[in-house]
């Protein structure tokens, strides 16, 4: 099959089409033929080197994509060839063929198209675990969200937004500010050309109850400032951080902009602190399971679909990383074959 292998970390150009051999499926797994691929920004990171989940090379990297069930493992029992499905995996996904365990493997949604359902899984899992399953989210809270209209971001605008909350976001450019009133803001901020504690004081918003944090640095230290008692702040990236484990010049920045919880600091404001890495799911199946089935039900009765900002061919992953590292990138991007 035709597979993106990574054999060296750097810049986009190296990932490069290999012919490998299609995965035969273990006894619990099942073997899809993808019709689209979602990319993530870890998906950046692990191809720069700095991911730590990463595993070691030579692999395929790609965390998601959205197929039908052609073979099954011995003992699976779920599913049937010919099922469509969304996979999941800590890597894998970018090839013609995704090998998952059969409980990584979760029905299409009937309505989406094949990017969509592409699109869903990683974004929506990680903005539904930083709300609810961390941020307990209640109706009328006011929410902040970094990087809102990226893949993550977008989907925590549209679930924030579903929940009744106040959603004010963060992004980049004043397109990205258009966009966001589109999804669902009530306030946009371009934090590139404006503070954007001053626009939510400017608002009257002096604090917020949740912040959704994937930046780090100043971004994170403002922040937490602007919780009020019993706020929540779930980190959920570091996109701002430049460790590089071979460069020494990246190892002070890191620590001085990692984002860091202080208890005594907390405990002064009475505030929580939380962090979440959504791979934990991948080894978790039971939880992943519920989550992932509360995840489906809020989307399918508040009839939410993940916004696809751009989709690339197989043989185009180099530019949909470069683009999606441009940080000119909105929504999910997918490869679609
Ligand atoms: N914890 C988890 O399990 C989990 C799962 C998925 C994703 N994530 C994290 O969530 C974040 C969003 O992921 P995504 O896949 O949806 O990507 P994305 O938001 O579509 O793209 C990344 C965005 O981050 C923003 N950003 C802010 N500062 C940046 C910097 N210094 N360098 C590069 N980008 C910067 C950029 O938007 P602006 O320029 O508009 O700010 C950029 O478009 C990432 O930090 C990712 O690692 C975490």
């Amino acid at each position: 099959m035709k597979a993106y292998l990574l054999t060296k970390t750097g810049k986009p150009e190296v990932l490069k089409i290999s012919n490998i051999d299609k995965p035969t499926p273990r006894e619990d797994e099942v073997l899809i033929r993808s019709e689209a691929i979602g990319i993530n920004y870890a998906e950046i990171l692990s191809r720069k080197g700095q991911y730590q989940w990463a595993p070691d090379k030579p692999y395929i990297p790609g965390m998601e994509a959205y197929g039908e069930v052609i073979a099954l493992g011995s003992k699976v029992t779920t599913h049937k060839v010919g099922d469509k499905v969304i996979c999941g995996g800590q890597f894998g996904s970018y090839g013609e063929f995704f090998c998952t365990k059969e409980w990584l493997a979760f029905p299409g949604i009937q309505g989406f198209s094949a990017e969509e359902n592409a699109a869903l899984l990683v974004n929506f899992m990680t903005a539904w675990v930083a709300l609810v399953k961390l941020g307990r989210l209640n109706e009328g809270e006011q929410i902040l969200i970094h990087a809102g209209a990226g893949g993550v971001g977008s989907a925590a605008i549209k679930l924030g937004n579903a929940m009744g909350c106040k959603v004010y976001a963060t992004a980049g450019s004043d397109e990205k500010v258009k966009l966001m009133k589109e999804l669902g803001a009530d306030i946009p901020i371009n934090y590139r050309t404006q503070d954007f504690v001053k626009v939510l004081n400017g608002h009257g918003v002096e604090s917020v109850d949740f912040v959704l944090e994937v930046v780090g640095g100043e971004v994170f230290k403002k922040s937490i400032n602007l919780l009020h008692p019993f706020g929540r702040l779930v980190v959920a990236g570091y996109a701002s951080i430049p460790y590089k484990k071979w460069n020494p010049f990246t190892w002070w920045p890191t620590w001085r902009d990692a984002p860091k919880a202080q208890i005594m600091d907390m405990a002064k404001k009475s505030i929580g602190i939380f962090a979440t890495h959504i791979g934990y799911l991948t080894g978790r199946e039971q939880v992943a399971k519920q989550v992932v089935r509360e995840m489906y039900d809020f989307v399918a009765e508040h009839k939410l679909k993940p916004l696809v900002g751009k989709t690339f061919a197989f043989d185009q992953m180099a530019e949909a990383h470069a683009y999606m590292e441009s940080r000119k990138s909105v929504g999910k991007i997918i490869v679609k074959f």
